[in-house]
């Protein structure tokens, strides 16, 4: 018998990296073992390893393919995934037949192999084979290969996690963070959910009127609790398809963090919830570095003078190097226009980052400064507010999605427009 698990190939031409919308969910904790016959395929096997939804996956390379993969396995135990590269036909069956035979139930396999056609993969199928990629394979081909054996389709939706935080301190990230999260709940229709990783002096209960006694803190303190139901309970319901997991804003204790003290939390809201908004404190430790590392898209929110700029271009420089096979970070300059005070200019500010902002937001202190003390949100206080649309615009391109309630305004509706003025 043959132990593969089975899941229809798809013979899926590889895609390059620009597919930055698809989502791939995160592999769970798994081994993976390659054998490869290229020196190519091995190393787009070993840069999908470093991408950041393999971190917790285990991976070992070696080359020698299909005749090593038989002869690694003939006394060991198999992983939970073996890769194999194979460039003939026939040796690929009659290896699978053989590997078979020293296989472990529950392993599953991938073939990265050369050959388009039917018949071969209708044989892969009959054999138990996961998946079969066409090579030449770019590394984000491998990392959704091995990813999607293990988001199951009762799992879905797989939720998308938005991280944004400030180049320093008070320059608004937070406010518009909450600003963008409401957005993205009322205009889009997206469920969301703002966690508040600002434990000590998180403001996310004050801007949206809320005093929760349950949040964040107790999730993170009490690791082993955690899944969706616990969660589920620690939510505040702001707005119909908006949640808030607040802050404790207290200082009876110390929040000191591993780096991985949230990783069970943003798993938990993510296999349950489309659009998790991380409000995260400008600070650099190594949970908030893993924090905006693992998300899915992330927002810099900057003032425009010199530290700010020193600060977003080392967090580009980092960010970009840690995450090779996704879309660059986004990021906006916020309180622009502060009367009197000196200002890096925008158009300078984007060349050296190498990247324009995806918003220019004025400095409005009536605006903002009511919001905030009446625990509301830019656009219940200012619809119409050049601002509220800035939100809106932001909430779009970090969630690639267009507004769900408004139709789109027809390319013909100017010529209407003229047509019915006459
Ligand atoms: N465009 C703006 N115009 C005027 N005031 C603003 C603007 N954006 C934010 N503010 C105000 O700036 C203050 C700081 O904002 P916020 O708390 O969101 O910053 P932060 O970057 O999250 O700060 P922290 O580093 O403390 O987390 C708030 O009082 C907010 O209302
Ligand atoms: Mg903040």
């Amino acid at each position: 018998m043959i132990n593969y698990a089975q899941k229809n190939p798809e013979a899926e031409a590889p895609r390059t990296p620009s597919a930055f919308d698809e989502h791939i969910a995160p592999s769970p904790r798994i081994s993976v073992q390659a054998f490869c016959e290229t020196v190519e395929v091995a190393a787009a096997v070993q840069a999908a390893g470093e991408d950041r939804r393999l971190g917790k996956a285990h991976l070992k390379i070696q080359m020698g393919g299909m005749a090593a993969a038989i002869e690694a396995y003939r006394n060991a135990p198999t992983p939970n995934v073996i890769v194999l590269e194979s460039e003939g036909r026939g040796d690929i069956l009659a290896g699978l037949d053989q590997l078979a035979s020293v296989c472990d139930a529950g392993t599953r396999v991938v073939v990265i192999g050369r050959t388009n056609d039917v018949q071969l993969y209708r044989e892969l199928v009959r054999r138990g084979v996961s998946d079969y990629v066409m090579a030449p394979v770019v590394p984000i081909d491998v990392v959704r290969a091995i990813c999607n054996l293990f988001s199951t389709q009762d799992a879905k939706p797989v939720g998308r996690i938005v991280a944004i935080t400030g180049a320093k301190g008070g320059v608004g990230a937070s406010t518009i963070a909450h600003n963008i999260a409401w957005a993205i709940a009322r205009d889009l229709a997206l469920d969301s959910v703002v966690a508040d990783l600002d434990l000590a002096f998180g403001t996310a209960g004050l801007d949206y009127n809320q005093d929760p006694t349950q949040g964040i803190a107790d999730a993170v303190f009490s690791p082993d609790r955690i899944d969706t139901a616990f969660v589920d309970r620690l939510l505040s319901k702001c707005t119909d398809h908006l949640s808030l997991l607040a802050a404790p804003a207290t200082l009876d204790r110390v929040y000191d963090f591993g780096t991985e003290a949230f990783d069970s939390i943003f798993d938990t809201l993510r296999a349950s919830v489309p659009c998790v908004v991380l409000d995260i404190p400008h600070q650099w430790s190594g949970w908030t570095k893993r924090a905006l590392i693992s998300a899915d898209d992330i927002l810099i929110v900057a003032s425009p003078d010199l530290a700010n700029l020193r600060n977003t271009k080392n967090l580009f420089d980092l960010l970009k190097s840690s995450r090779p096979n996704d879309r660059a970070p986004l990021y906006c300059l916020n309180q622009v226009g502060i009367p009197k005070r000196p200002e890096i200019k925008a158009a300078e500010f984007a060349k050296a980052i190498e990247a324009d902002p995806v918003a220019l937001i004025p400095f409005e202190p009536q605006l903002f400064g009511l919001a905030a003390n009446n625990g509301q949100m830019i656009e219940e206080i200012a619809a119409k507010h050049k601002v509220t649309d800035q939100f809106l615009q932001m909430a779009q391109r970090l969630t690639g999605r267009a507004e769900a309630k408004k139709p789109r305004s027809s390319i013909l509706s100017p010529l209407f427009g003229k047509l019915l003025a006459r």
